[in-house]
């Protein structure tokens, strides 16, 4: 095939409230994270195959050496398949991605966007949102067991989103700018587990678990109220709130409370875990004059890395 290359990328995300209550239908607030991304290259190869080179995940490999279900096989093969394309094109895929891997920044997703858009386009199909976010859905599924969707959904059309499972994008506005930091605890945490662990609590009593995730999506419908009039000072005491139900679902761990504590007592004026959560990130929200601090204390508390993110 004599296509020009193609490129395309993708950013991380953030659940800024709502994780977890999000699988059992209550609404979730995420934004994109731009400071992160994925990027695919896709280029004609003059070996017979399918290439792929990651090695952020150590991976150099021809696709039909790679299991079916392997994540990124899974992409080319669904993608191909849905597009009609046979023989398969003789390619190299190069992956590269800055967002750190079981982490909540959604950087399964990421790739499969990209690799959508890339690889798309360069068989000459590109594809509308709607259709890159049926795809990279799918292959949620196999990295989560059962995906709400959120990942995909932000990460494809890379804007706020008012989520809830199975509906259209919706996206809210932001009165006000704000900024939060994410202090990530450098524990590799598979969704699945956790997401598994709250399935189990919730079959076991399911009248308990429907009323606190009612709770976590009152607290998503007043975040999103104080995010779109700009109160967003507010927003704090529902991190904390929406963090406190977290840790009755199971989810929290000592290192992400010992982060929240942190960013606390160093002046943030709210924080929570965000994501999967049992490791990953955590999110706290402070002031242009505090990030500093709160900075500070939450790498000298353990984390790993820090990221100040705007949202606007
Ligand atoms: O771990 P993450 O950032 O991919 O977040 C998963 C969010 C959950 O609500 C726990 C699961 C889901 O599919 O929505």
């Amino acid at each position: 095939m004599a296509n020009l290359a193609c490129e395309a990328s993708a950013p991380g995300k953030l659940i800024l409230f709502g994780e977890h209550a999000v699988v059992y239908g209550r609404p979730a607030l995420a934004v994109p994270v731009t400071q992160v991304h994925a990027i695919v290259r896709v280029s004609g190869s003059s070996r017979s195959g399918i290439w792929i080179d990651a090695p952020n995940i150590d991976l150099h490999a021809e696709l039909t050496t790679l299991p079916t279900d392997h994540p990124l096989a899974a992409v080319v093969h669904n993608l191909l398949f849905n597009l009609r394309i046979d023989p398969f094109p003789s390619i190299n895929l190069k992956i590269n991605s800055t967002i750190p891997v079981a982490s909540g920044l959604g950087s399964g997703a990421a790739v499969s966007v990209a690799l959508i858009r890339a690889l798309s386009t360069y068989i000459g199909h590109p594809l509308s949102d709607e259709q890159v976010n049926e795809l990279a859905f799918e292959i949620e599924k196999l990295h989560h067991g059962t995906p709400s969707g959120i990942d995909n959904m932000v990460i494809t059309y890379a804007r706020p989103v008012y989520f809830v499972k199975g509906r259209p994008l919706e996206t809210f506005k932001v009165g006000e700018p704000f900024f939060i930091i994410i202090g990530d605890t450098g524990i590799a945490a598979p969704t699945k587990e956790s997401v598994g662990a709250v399935r189990k609590l919730w079959v076991d009593d399911k009248d308990k678990w429907e009323k606190v995730f009612s709770k976590v999506g009152e607290i998503v419908k007043q975040a999103r109220n104080t995010i779109e009039t700009g109160k967003t000072t507010e927003l704090g005491e529902l991190m904390d709130q929406n963090h406190a139900l977290l840790q009755e679902m199971t989810v929290s761990s000592p290192e992400l409370d010992k982060l929240v504590h942190a960013a606390r007592t160093a002046g943030a004026l709210g924080a929570k875990l965000s994501g999967g959560g049992r490791g990953g990130n955590m999110i706290a929200l402070v002031n242009p004059e505090t990030a500093e601090t709160v900075g500070k204390s939450l790498i000298e508390s353990g984390a790993r890395r820090i990221i100040i993110t705007k949202v606007e």
